[in-house]
């Protein structure tokens, strides 16, 4: 497809020797349609120029608008101010969109992530405690750019980095000898498991003889002693079970689960580093590093008075070790921003431990926190709200929705869990990563607000559009003259923006920036339909806007399926 972006780079680049690269970066998509489809700030050049932005803009104007008007991808530019707007030809944008939709099985997929290699590390539950609502926002957004991320080309690698080591399981394992008997760990196991956890807990506080029972738990299992090895992995695969009942219900997958526990024995080469590099201090029988001098107050510590490691060390090995792995360009950590000192410390320690790339390609994508409206979850839920329970009853809600507004329909069940599901995950990925978010029912099931199953319903839309007309036209009837009007351009543009929009997701790891996309097109779509009357007289205008009408649902249905909601084909 023409790339109208690049084509108004090379244009002003071969004008005023600038690198087209960096130009193609200032280019704006503006708000209102008065000012074109693309513009170019010239206040970006003043410095470079010595000039005034709005005489940037004339002198630029002046070089490149003949040139410009004989190729015919842009209709006419203008001056406005400091800005040059430039006004596509709609009739090429119509026809590169409608034969990139014939063509293209995949619409928007791309190689433009050749040869790079993206770790995407999300989920990261912790064993033997409650998956809860701040872990089903990593994995949603993990997901997404997993997905998104591979769709461009990207050799992505998805890691689950379980939370199952810790001195804490040396407390659990002694709180199971104790009481283990009166719990029957096949139902319910995860808040049995925690009830044991808080019960020894409280007992290590009072009784020191407790807790030191519990430390040489962890020896031991460190040590692969095996009463303690076979209850840590029983804990392990209890708790594995009730994830992956989440996993699969929300389809959401991993290629490597290696947690804490398998860096557990790959820490010492992170110490032994450090200390050749001399960046340990002792603190109190402590290693640590100090990072005062990055402007970290807290120190990172890197082995406990009693010699063990600890989550940042961990954290540390993992780097070495994905390093080493897999050569990332990218190595992304979904986790809430409660964990910002902890990765701002681990990102400025592995600057002793890996080469200056790797550093680079460390990111935290941080996101907010989520809540419940107080007051609104059934009592069966209880406290802890599983999440589990909190899908189900989302599905159960649907399916009632679904009852109410077409009781015919066949395959209920399926439908109201894509529905279901699909407003979870639309309603957690709507909102910008670091915004705090209210997880509300009555929002997320709007089948009128701006949410998953809106979109869903306008898919159903085009589905039964072109069940009414049979098929699908053919292409080489389709005539460009008949989708020039205002909202078919509408429309158009959004569609043929879709790969900018993946890219955007990648560059900020913002799977919001797709979810409102697909918002902007259900309604333009929908704004499309109110204006047009779809079945007409006319079989060339019917053919064109059903054609139209079947390019929507093609993206409405790919561009879901990136954040990982399925579309139902009836609803
Ligand atoms: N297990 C942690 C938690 O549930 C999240 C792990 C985040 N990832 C990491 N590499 N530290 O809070």
């Amino acid at each position: 497809m023409i790339n109208f972006k690049k084509v108004i780079a090379s244009k002003i680049s071969e004008a005023t020797q600038i690198d087209e690269k960096e130009l193609e970066t200032y280019i704006e998509t503006p708000k209102d349609k008065a000012n074109g489809e693309y513009s170019f700030p010239c206040f970006r050049l003043a410095k470079e120029l010595k000039k005034a932005p709005p005489a940037i803009a004339n002198e630029i104007k002046e070089k490149i608008e003949q040139d410009i008007q004989q190729n015919q991808k842009i209709e006419r530019i203008d001056v406005a101010g400091g800005y040059l707007n430039f006004f596509i030809n709609k009739e090429v944008l119509v026809k590169e969109v409608l034969q990139e939709i014939e063509n293209s099985k995949e619409y928007g997929k791309s190689e433009i992530g050749k040869g790079k290699n993206v770790l995407v590390e999300y989920s990261s539950p912790n064993i033997a405690k409650p998956f809860h609502i701040g872990h089903l926002r990593t994995t949603l957004i993990g997901n997404a750019l997993y997905k998104v991320y591979k769709y461009l080309g990207y050799n992505t690698t998805g890691i689950n980095h379980l939370g199952d080591y810790g001195t804490q399981f040396g407390k659990m394992i002694e709180g199971y000898k104790m009481w283990g008997n009166e719990y029957d760990l096949n139902d319910d196991p995860i808040n049995k498991m925690m009830d044991i956890y808080v019960r020894i807990n409280n007992l290590c506080k009072e009784d020191e003889a407790v807790l030191d029972r519990c430390r040489e738990n962890f020896r031991m299992l460190e040590a692969g002693e095996k009463y303690c090895t076979d209850l840590w992995n029983q804990f392990k695969d209890l708790s594995m079970k009730e994830f992956s009942k989440i996993y699969d219900i929300l389809n959401v997958k991993f290629d490597s689960y290696n947690g804490e526990a398998f860096y557990s024995d790959k820490t010492d080469e992170v110490i032994e580093t450090l200390e050749e590099k001399g960046k340990i201090t002792e603190s109190e029988g402590a290693k640590i590093v100090d990072l005062e001098y990055a402007g970290i107050n807290t120190p990172c510590i890197i082995q406990k008075s009693n010699g063990s490691s600890i989550y940042a060390t961990r954290d540390l090995a993992a780097i070495m070790y994905r390093a080493k792995t897999y050569d990332f360009d990218k190595c992304l950590y979904v986790v809430a921003y409660e964990q910002n000192l902890h990765f701002k410390q681990i990102f400025e320690v592995a600057k002793y431990l890996v080469k200056e790339k790797y550093q680079k390609g460390l990111e935290h994508v941080v996101f907010g926190m989520v809540s419940l409206p107080s007051g609104k979850m059934s009592t069966r839920l209880g406290n802890v709200v599983k999440i589990e329970d909190l899908i189900k009853e989302t599905i159960e809600k649907s399916k009632e929705i679904i009852n109410e507004k077409n009781s015919e329909l066949d395959n209920k069940e399926e439908v109201a869990k894509k529905v279901g599901i699909g407003a979870i995950i639309f309603n957690t990925l709507s909102t910008a990563n670091i915004k705090d978010q209210i997880f509300d029912w009555n929002t997320a099931l709007n089948f009128q607000g701006e949410t998953g199953p809106y979109i869903q319903y306008t898919y159903v839309r085009t589905r039964s559009v072109i069940e009414k007309v049979g098929t699908v036209p053919e292409f080489k009837n389709i005539k460009i003259e008949s989708l020039l009007d205002e909202s078919s351009l509408e429309v158009l543009k959004l569609i043929y923006n879709f790969e900018d929009i993946l890219v955007q997701v990648t560059e900020k790891n913002e799977p919001s920036i797709l979810a409102r996309y697909l918002i902007d097109l259900a309604k333009a779509y929908s704004s499309f339909y109110n204006e047009n009357k779809i079945i007409v007289e006319d079989k060339e205008i019917q053919d064109a806007r059903v054609y139209l009408t079947y390019a929507v649902g093609k993206l409405l249905k790919q561009g879901a399926s990136l954040l990982g909601i399925e579309m139902p084909e009836k609803m």
